[in-house]
């Protein structure tokens, strides 16, 4: 089913929670790929009712960055969210969404301003704010997240715990191609030639994965293996390489044994941007 309207959304929403069902839900900016399916999937299997969102929310671009190109085809969401077991795609409408004098914004602190929040300024209260109103909207009792966006798994369960949703968060690990390469909707923006050149983002992090395994403890040293593995394959621009504590971003000097550990990748190849992640746990 295709639910376009907000007053629909809810309506639905309430009758299926007055019912004693569950509700699973997973926000997306749609073009949906394998990691998306996967979420929907597992929601699939743990709620009783499935709502997959498709909405490209223009809050969290920054002027420059691609929304206008940002890839869109609801027709294709719409078959690929129900083949995976979603009942209910919310695909509202941005006017409806942000109506003429719509003011509030909702702005996580600290964990939002590291990393993707210093090189797109305003990104995470975009995502919090469009979050928090798809959370009142859906009033689901899990919210599905991919860790491929891992940061912004840290400003949702900030969000959760700071305006008390009533929600179960899950972070499902990162769906990747045969070459490692993390899928991302904005895959199809690479260029062959780019698009080869992308899998090193991977072997990167599996390299600083490795020299921690290796017994490598000094956080300078961990992101020097990621910037000089990034620099092997030529021409890519990094916004960041950077190891941190897990559940905080913090970025100590040294890291010790049982720390969790993220290795966080963000480079433009070409025209296009692609982050990614990984966690480590320090032997
Ligand atoms: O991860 C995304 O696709 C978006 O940031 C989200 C969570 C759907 C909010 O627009």
């Amino acid at each position: 089913m295709l639910v376009s309207t907000l007053s629909e959304m809810q309506q639905w929403s309430d009758e299926v929670r007055r019912s004693g069902k569950t509700i699973g839900v997973i926000p997306t900016m749609g073009y949906l790929h394998d990691g998306h399916r996967s979420l929907i999937e597992t929601a699939a299997r743990e709620c009783d009712l499935v709502v997959t969102t498709v909405f490209v929310n223009p809050l969290q671009f920054g002027a420059g960055e691609d929304f206008a190109r940002y890839p869109r085809d609801l027709e294709r969401d719409i078959q690929l969210a129900h083949r995976a077991g979603t009942h209910v795609v919310f695909a509202p409408s941005g006017d409806d969404m942000y109506p003429v004098g719509y003011a509030t914004t909702v702005d996580v602190g600290p964990i939002g301003e590291k990393f993707e929040g210093a090189f797109r300024p305003g990104h995470f209260r975009g995502v919090a704010t469009v979050v928090a109103k798809l959370f009142h909207l859906t009033k689901p009792h899990v919210a599905y997240f991919g860790q491929k966006d891992y940061q912004q798994t840290l400003v949702i369960a900030r969000l959760i715990a700071d305006l008390n949703f009533d929600i179960r968060l899950r972070v499902l690990p990162t769906v990747r191609e045969p070459d490692g390469l993390a899928m991302s909707s904005r895959n199809v923006y690479l260029q062959p030639d780019d698009r080869r050149k992308a899998s090193i983002i991977y072997r990167t992090l599996r390299a600083a994965e490795q020299s921690i395994l290796d017994g490598q403890r000094s956080r300078q040293r961990i992101n020097a293996v990621m910037y000089e593995t990034l620099a092997s394959a030529g021409d890519i621009r990094i916004d960041y390489a950077a190891a941190a504590r897990a559940e905080t971003l913090d970025e100590p000097e040294e890291f010790f044994s049982g720390d969790s550990v993220v290795l966080l990748v963000a480079v433009r190849i070409g025209s296009t941007r692609l982050i990614d992640n990984l966690l480590v746990r320090v032997p």
